[in-house]
């Protein structure tokens, strides 16, 4: 069931030590996700996430344009729906299986930290850059394997879950951009899922285009300025 009416900020609790304890003893996956990996000339990595029916090549131009320095680590969604990529099941448009989306989201956070150890790069300059379901699956990381990322672009993102304990983001920024135009999610979709991410502590700027479900290049534009930005000691807002 999608939980569009679950009250968005539960309150955080103080992790459970005991929890702690089990994700720290999580065994290091081989990396079994066809991906992409281009090294790059900086300590910063974007990992991109593409959108339903997309590939690992899809969003490889944006990430050069995003950062021309970072090395880019671009995996394929294991699930398939008619034939396309995901990176989780959905039960319709925008009802998303949550057990599945839980277990996925694991899943490629334990190969985003073998892949860090496989090619060598530091996953706290890891910047998260995905769009429509990748950005979906980016959000639901944040929430349920903070540790896996600080720094995430999300794309045309909605609420993909709610979970029992908020984790606490707030080292975490966050830059969302949305279409005020999109059919597939509404501008009220857009604000609960920068409730949810601020409640959690975390820095988000949201961001309208004049846009629908697709990308723009003011898109583009603004997620490059805000990325630089990043490099600066201040808070910018953009
Ligand atoms: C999703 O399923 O993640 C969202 O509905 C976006 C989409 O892929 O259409």
């Amino acid at each position: 069931m999608r939980p569009s009416s679950q009250p968005l900020c539960l309150g955080r609790r103080p992790p459970n030590p005991l929890f702690l304890g089990i994700q720290r003893l999580r065994p290091v996956m081989s990396t079994d996700f066809i991906h992409e990996f281009v090294p790059g000339n900086s300590n910063r990595t974007l990992l991109l996430l593409h959108g339903t029916g997309g590939n690992e090549r899809d969003l490889i131009a944006i990430g050069r344009e995003l950062d021309p320095n970072a090395a880019l680590l671009s995996p394929r969604g294991k699930v398939l729906e008619n034939g396309m990529p995901r990176f989780f099941r959905r039960l319709a448009e925008g009802v998303f299986d949550l057990e599945d989306l839980k277990h996925r989201a694991n899943e490629l956070a334990d190969f985003v930290t073998s892949a860090a150890q496989h090619y060598g790069f530091a996953t706290d300059q890891l910047v998260a850059v995905g769009y429509s379901n990748g950005a979906n699956i980016a959000a639901s990381m944040l929430l349920l394997r903070p540790e896996i990322m600080h720094r995430a672009i999300l794309f045309r993102a909605m609420v993909p879950l709610i979970p029992d304990t908020l984790p606490d983001l707030s080292s975490v920024r966050i830059w969302i951009g949305a279409g005020d135009q999109d059919p597939i999610v509404p501008a009220s979709e857009t604000k609960r899922l920068v409730e949810l991410l601020r409640c959690a502590g975390a820095d988000v700027t949201i961001r309208f285009a004049k846009a629908g479900h697709g990308l723009t290049n003011n898109d583009l534009e603004a997620a490059r300025h805000w990325l630089r930005a990043l490099n600066k000691p201040t808070r910018e807002k953009l």
